[in-house]
């Protein structure tokens, strides 16, 4: 009896979010992975972050693929599948499947449960011909697909420069996995930001309004609901600077002085003005992105470019 009693009983060691979250709080610098800002008020924010007239990013790939949409339909053709990493809302989707009028697949994946049904709920009633097959999880750790599109042809959608928010080493795994799971034949359009002056880019990741830096706060909501933190929300300031040697935006959360607080039965000590690094947003040149979808054995059959500020859309052949 007591063996099956202590069964139940995890260290925090041994579930695999508090082993991750304890990490990175443990480590020097401090970091957390940057896929728990995206819960339901997460996600939530991140849709307004978007409506931001500073945060460039969304609005623009939109207007470019709205140009580009029937060139890129073209790049796909044949694929009968569209499989979609980081869905979230779809709205970017819906250019895509408003050009592939022969596309009998949809499946949208996402780590926020609530804005995946959301959007699965609100493409099968505008597109009532095409299978929608969500994929709950986590797209940087397994990558699955239902097991119905084994063996058909495949057209991968990665927008909203999420690439960028892996490191570099870590975006060349993915396309190689993704490459993998895909197969030859098999097509990947990725939105990716281009690198710009930090006149630019600094303010899209903060915000007059403030809406970067509730949703970056957000991490220590959840990290204080979910897993009994104790953050003084009052005593954190979001920061967001460009780191010009690495080519990317950081965004951390910097405590505003010195203190002592307590997750998972740790305490974390914080000085005045240490930070937890919760993001990066890497800038590409053309060039180097092509590179790394290279190392990944993929290649670049087309690419489109906005006018400023500049954002590039890639199409990506697995021959
Ligand atoms: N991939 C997008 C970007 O890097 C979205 C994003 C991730 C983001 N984290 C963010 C946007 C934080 C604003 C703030 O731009």
């Amino acid at each position: 009896m007591a063996g099956s009693a202590m069964a139940l009983v995890r260290t925090p060691e041994q579930h695999p979010a508090h082993a991750e979250l304890l990490a990175g709080l443990l480590s020097v610098p401090k970091t957390l992975p940057s896929k728990y800002l995206y819960d339901e008020e997460g996600s939530r924010l991140f849709e307004l972050i978007c409506d931001q007239p500073e945060y460039y990013v969304a609005r623009t790939e939109i207007s470019l693929l709205a140009s580009i949409a029937a060139e890129v339909a073209h790049a796909l053709r044949d694929r009968s599948v569209l499989v979609e990493f980081g869905s979230g809302a779809s709205v970017k989707t819906r250019l895509l499947l408003d050009a592939l009028p022969l596309l009998s697949a949809y499946v949208p994946i996402d780590i926020s449960q609530s804005a995946l049904s959301a959007a699965a709920l609100a493409i099968r009633g505008d597109y009532p011909r095409l299978n929608v097959m969500p994929v709950l999880g986590d797209f940087t750790r397994h990558l699955t697909l239902p097991t119905t599109i084994d063996g058909r042809s495949i057209a991968g959608f990665f927008p909203g420069s999420t690439i960028g928010n892996f490191s570099p080493s870590a975006a060349v795994d993915f396309l190689a996995r993704v490459r993998r799971l895909f197969g030859q034949g098999s097509k990947l359009v990725v939105g990716a930001d281009l690198a710009k002056t930090p006149r630019v880019l600094v303010p899209a990741y903060n915000d007059a309004e403030g809406v970067t830096a509730a949703f970056n706060k957000n991490l220590l909501t959840r990290l204080n609901r979910e897993f009994g933190a104790n953050f003084d929300l009052g005593s954190f300031d979001h920061v967001a600077s460009w780191n010009a040697a690495e080519s990317r935006i950081e965004m951390h959360l910097v405590s505003l002085v010195r203190q002592r607080v307590t997750l998972l039965h740790r305490w974390l000590d914080f000085a005045a003005g240490e930070t937890i690094h919760t993001e990066n947003s890497y800038k590409y040149s053309p060039v180097a992105f092509a590179r790394m979808a290279a190392q990944a054995g993929w290649s670049v059959e087309r690419r489109w470019i906005s006018d400023n500020p500049e954002f590039a859309i890639f199409a990506l052949s697995a021959d």
